[in-house]
């Protein structure tokens, strides 16, 4: 019988406590080049001016690094962040504790700002604007609303889909940035430090493998990272090689594209049942046992990238590239066949 060896005794930690992962200085963040030498400006500036920093809007998919660069912002000004999330926040009385609770130049951080209340969300224009707060006081005829200073604090809104804000919230937002998808070599050199940090063994072709096939996104990196080592601790070495990320992959359901099963069953359901398309969002949602908010969120934005998903107004279609990825053959009479 095989002798039980133990790997790497570690403190038994969920790994959603990865925030030891999540780089806290501007200059250790990779990738988003162009935000980030924006971003150390705005906040040269407002540091000069001793001000607060202006209001941000963080945009882009899920994964990319919106809370790690709102929780920078905070260690770069020096200044406590004050995290909450858009559904939370139910009622304006809730929003206005917040806000009358924070101290001058701090961040008040609102993941998924884009689901807060429409009405709860008027109390932050005012807010935003010029730091009041219009508070009623008493109810009927004897009502009347007292105007509240703030600190001035920062507002740094966070969500995937910048689209869905109010023009009037959006506006009100003095910087506005939008994360891309990172590129395979800047995911290597996350993927490389990750391994670092987590004391794990990589090779550079192992770690630019994995970055290949994760989907331009560092918290998928970070995930098959760990996933990878699993299965390097168990069956090899413990060391992860080229090979070793290509057979963990399969094993995970991952193709050569970093696509995963959902992914193409979305593609095969196009290709399958909707000739191929358009097909509209609602029907694929049902189609696919998936919430239109998820396909809309997480799922559509890489395939897009990738170029194996097309969203025209009559609603989505698979694309010749991604009849191939998949083994179909693509007809001239969208009679589709599959190849194998
Ligand atoms: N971990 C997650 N996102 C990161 C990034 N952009 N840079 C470094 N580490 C990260």
């Amino acid at each position: 019988m095989e002798e039980t060896r133990v790997v790497n005794p570690e403190p038994l930690i969920g790994e959603q406590y990865d925030q030891s992962l999540r780089p806290s200085l501007i200059r250790d963040y990779i990738g988003q080049t162009e935000i980030k030498e924006n971003m150390q400006v705005f906040i040269e500036a407002a540091k000069l001016r001793r001000q607060a920093l202006d209001h941000v809007l963080l945009s882009g998919p899920p994964g990319l690094g919106k809370t790690t660069l709102a929780n920078i912002l905070a260690q770069e000004m020096g200044v406590p962040i004050h995290p909450t999330s858009g559904p939370v926040i139910e009622r304006q009385g809730d929003l206005a504790a917040i806000l009358t609770n924070l101290e001058p130049g701090s961040i008040l951080f609102i993941d998924e700002i884009h689901r807060m209340n429409r009405v709860v969300e008027e109390v932050l224009y005012s807010a935003m604007e010029d730091f009041t707060l219009d508070i009623m006081i008493g109810q009927g005829p004897a009502a009347r609303t007292v105007k509240l200073d703030l600190a001035h604090f920062t507002l740094v809104g966070a969500t995937t889909r910048a689209g869905l804000l109010s023009n009037p919230l959006r506006d009100r937002f003095g910087i506005q940035a939008r994360l891309n998808f990172y590129e395979p070599e800047e995911l290597k050199i996350i993927v490389l430090r990750s391994a670092a940090i987590l004391q794990i063994e990589i090779t550079e072709e192992a770690a630019l493998e994995l970055s290949k096939c994760a989907r331009g996104t560092p918290r998928i990196a970070n995930r098959l990272l760990r996933r990878c080592r699993d299965f390097a601790d168990i069956e090899t070495s413990g060391v992860i090689t080229e090979t070793l990320v290509k057979n963990s992959l399969k094993r995970l359901g991952i193709d050569t594209k970093g696509l995963d099963q959902m992914d193409r069953l979305i593609l095969e359901v196009i290709i399958d049942k909707f000739d191929g398309g358009p097909v509209g969002l609602s029907t694929l949602s049902a189609a696919v046992s998936e919430e239109q908010d998820t396909l809309e969120d997480v799922y559509e934005p890489y395939l897009l990238l990738i170029g194996f998903l097309q969203r025209t107004p009559r609603g989505r279609i698979a694309t010749s590239n991604a009849y191939e990825h998949l083994g179909f053959r693509v007809n001239s009479a969208s009679e589709q066949m599959k190849l194998l």
